[in-house]
């Protein structure tokens, strides 16, 4: 079977989308690229909830028409996600015809077979969550998710025969491992199903509430707004009649947030099963981005709109930083720091250093195309068989929606590669003609490693990797399987660089808030007040104080660009172990690609200075000989940031 089906929550529109949402949405877009690159048939739904209490009373609070409420914020969820790179087949809204005549046809068959009834109910209804708690549900007497207390309502409803389904869905749950992930969520469900089920009110009286979809067979009645909400995920197939249905219902996975875990794994199974259908494949529950500690949620306005970090971060990144933060089915803080500091670590520094000196050599040493691979030695073999195990473990951990280990994965043959860069030094091979072979190999491994990158990244940066795939040549690969070997890249076939994938963005918080080391460089210490102590005597000597006043460190090199204009001048970021810009004059020496991941001493506490408009932090130490100049090094890696003394 091939197909696959997969849905977001559809969300209420009683408030504009915020990074929560807009979570659970890119995870389901990745799966379903994801899903894609491994041949299957995909369908991606998501939507919005139209229907009860909150949104009436949101609407009254706009003071606009219920319909032109919905209307708005509905259209502002859809906009939302193409920002995103978000591209969802089916986009439902539960206010659609279509959707309301499918909810009437399945109340109608439910109450003809006799599970649902008329009968008297007193309860405790949070409005909030639309939905009766049990007093065990409250914390301290409140609803734990909006800290109100609920109220205490009887009225005359129509109810749906839950209980009935109790035993079948334990036992469903039981048999089915993956039915429900991550298992702390499948625990939850089990532990609630040892107290005896009650059945669900699924009407509300018109008198109390006329926004939402009547009953077939009392229109004094509307429908209870999860009755309605969750077949969204059956209506948005075509369901009863249509090809989809019969395609993609077998195949179906929900994304949820664990808000929502007791409609989605008790009311919507026990639903299916009345109504006679298979129920979901599988359940995927994620926890809370959190703000400052709490749930970022609408009602207490802590939220971050995902339209603002679009613009700041670009798409790509910021799906990036959402799937590698988080860890599935756990809770996560979400702080702008955090975000920069993934930005330009992980995509300026690692992907995009490894990119564009990559081809920035094959351009040079290549004549930008494909080169002419040799024997590979053990260090290339060594790559080779690190990114092909890489691939069999982001596929392990994509299937089990693990995106932070999958990316982790990914991250770390980016920096293997990165460091072979550093000990094969290709342009050291260039130099000399009988080297050709190996340089061959050389640039053909880093080209094939990148080009395995590109694949895996296509679900989780489909912006980037189709400008990666685009450069590689191989823009038409879109199947992992077939794909994902080694050596497809043929010799002599054209490589295009493009731009640089991501600009490095600046840490506002880290120039603000210099730590206690670098204010030590504002001091003119070292530069004047100790000039008269460095040559106190005739013959030139130092004191050892003196010497130890300047501060020299190991330094990581992790950027390395040409400065506009200068022909002399690098602009240089280094790891010491802060992060720093140092400019330095060693263009006509050294190219920029083979300086990252060269370790070098540098005097840290020199005194900031402009150099063609960039601020330099620090000194890199190099030895001069006539017109020749070689950077200092170190005869063995040492961490960043090392004293050198
Ligand atoms: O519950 N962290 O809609 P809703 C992570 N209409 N995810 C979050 C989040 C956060 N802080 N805040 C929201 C509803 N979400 C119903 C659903 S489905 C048939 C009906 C995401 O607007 C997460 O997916 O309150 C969560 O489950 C959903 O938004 C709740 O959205
Ligand atoms: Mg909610």
């Amino acid at each position: 079977m091939n197909a696959y089906y997969l849905t977001t929550p559809i969300f209420y529109v009683n408030a504009q989308p915020h990074l929560g949402h807009a979570y659970s949405t890119v995870v389901a877009d990745a799966v379903c690229r994801y899903q894609r690159l491994l041949g299957k048939d995909v369908r991606f739904q998501t939507g919005t909830d139209e229907h009860g209490d909150k949104i009436v009373h949101a609407a009254a609070d706009a003071e606009v028409s219920v319909k032109e409420y919905v209307d708005k914020i509905s259209a502002m969820f859809k906009a939302a996600w193409p920002g995103l790179a978000i591209v969802p087949d089916t986009f439902v809204r539960t206010t659609d015809p279509a959707h309301m005549a499918v909810v009437q046809d399945i109340l109608q068959q439910v109450y003809d077979r006799g599970d649902i009834y008329f009968s008297e109910y007193t309860g405790l209804y949070c409005k909030g969550c639309e939905q009766f708690l049990t007093e065990k549900e409250l914390v301290n007497g409140k609803c734990p998710d909006h800290l109100t207390e609920p109220e205490r309502i009887s009225e005359q409803n129509y109810f749906f025969r839950m209980s009935k389904y109790q035993e079948w869905l334990i036992d469903h749950i039981s048999k089915n491992p993956e039915f429900i992930t991550p298992e702390r969520y499948r625990n939850e469900v089990l532990s609630f199903l040892k107290e005896p089920l009650e059945d669900l009110c699924i009407s509300r009286p018109t008198t109390r509430l006329t926004w939402g979809i009547p009953l077939p067979f009392d229109s004094r009645f509307v429908t209870y707004v999860w009755f309605d909400a969750l077949i969204n995920y059956l209506s948005g197939l075509g369901y009863p009649a249509g090809e989809n249905f019969a395609r993609y219902w077998p195949a179906a996975e929900h994304v949820i947030a664990k808000d929502i875990l007791k409609p989605h794994a008790i009311y919507w199974p026990t639903m299916l099963k009345a109504m006679g259908l298979e129920p979901y494949k599988k359940l995927h529950v994620h926890g809370y981005w959190n703000m400052n500690e709490t749930k970022m949620s609408k009602s207490l306005g802590n939220v971050v709109r995902p339209g603002e970090l679009v613009a700041e971060f670009g798409a790509d990144s910021v799906r990036y930083f959402l799937l590698r933060e988080m860890s599935f089915g756990l809770d996560a803080g979400f702080s702008h720091e955090a975000m920069v500091a993934r930005h330009n670590s992980d995509l300026t520094n690692d992907l995009g250093n490894l990119f564009s000196r990559s081809l920035t050599m094959v351009k040079n040493f290549a004549a930008s195309t494909v080169p002419q691979p040799g024997t590979p030695s053990d260090q290339d073999q060594e790559l080779a068989e690190a990114t092909l195990a890489m691939l069999t473990h982001y596929r392990e951990h994509l299937d089990h929606f693990a995106f932070h280990r999958a990316l982790a994965a990914v991250w770390e043959v980016i920096s293997r590669a990165n460091k072979y860069i550093v000990t094969t030094q290709p342009w050291e091979l260039a130099k000399e003609p009988q080297q050709a072979d190996r340089l061959g190999t050389v640039l053909y491994t880093l080209l094939e490693t990148l080009r395995l990158i590109t694949l895996t990244l296509h679900p989780i940066m489909p912006e980037t990797a189709a400008k990666m795939a685009e450069a590689l040549g191989v823009a038409g690969e879109n199947n992992l399987a077939d794909c994902g070997v080694w050596g497809r890249l043929v010799p002599g076939a054209p490589i295009t660089p493009g731009p640089q994938l991501f600009p490095r963005l600046q840490r506002e918080e880290k120039e603000k808030s210099q730590p206690p080391k670098a204010k030590a460089m504002k001091e003119p210490a070292v530069a004047k007040a100790s000039a008269p102590e460095i040559a106190p005597e005739a013959e030139g000597l130092v004191t050892f104080d003196a010497f130890q006043k300047l501060e020299l460190r190991v330094a990581e090199i992790i950027a390395a660009e040409k400065i506009p204009k200068s022909d002399r001048l690098l602009k240089l970021t280094v790891k010491a172990p802060e992060e720093r810009t140092i400019v330095a004059g060693i263009a006509q020496h050294y190219q920029p690609e083979e300086l990252v991941g060269r370790q070098v001493i540098i005097v840290a506490n020199l005194k900031p200075a402009k150099l063609m408009g960039v601020a330099s932090h620090g000194m890199v130490l190099a030895a001069k000989e006539g017109d020749q100049l070689v950077l200092s090094a170190l005869s063995g890696p040492v961490a960043p940031g090392s004293r050198v003394a």
